[in-house]
């Protein structure tokens, strides 16, 4: 921290923000493989960053069309909102999250509350921000 504080302390609620045409804002206590805990990380929806699992601005470049804005699954208030957020890139498949997560919209309104859930990072789910399998017809690799 550029204060001299140690990390921030993880939020009270964990979410992943949908952004339009672009990445997954996530902030919560991220336990993403390999990596160093963080409280926020910007993970690729798109399947074209060339440093994956993260984003790095490739869907601006590549002109990666997709809404922010998706479809509401109905769910019930979570007991617990926050606590570890295991992030695991599936070999050329979707994210996989595992923890208590609310799913929002670019806008900010909650599209769903879970505590597993597959995300799709190729760019190509029918059914975004949630993978429908089709990263396997298209051929995804990472
Ligand atoms: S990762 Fe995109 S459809 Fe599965």
């Amino acid at each position: 921290m550029t204060d001299g504080t140690s990390e921030e302390t993880p939020p009270p609620v964990n979410t992943i923000h949908v952004r339009e045409n672009g990445p997954y804002a996530v902030a919560a206590d991220i336990r993403i493989p390999g990596e160093e805990p963080l409280t926020r990380r910007t993970l690729c929806r798109c399947g074209l960053s060339k440093n994956k699992p993260f984003c790095d601005g490739s869907h601006a470049s590549e002109g990666f069309n997709a809404t922010g804005e998706c479809a509401d699954n109905e769910s019930e208030p979570l007991e617990t909102r926050n606590g570890p957020l295991n992030v695991t890139p599936t070999q050329d498949g979707p994210l996989m999250v595992a923890g208590n997560v609310e799913i929002c919209a670019g806008t900010g309104h909650t599209i769903d509350r879970t505590t597993k859930t597959f995300l799709c990072r190729c760019g190509h789910s029918s059914n975004k921000p949630f993978c429908d399998g089709t990263h396997a017809k298209v051929g995804f690799k990472s």
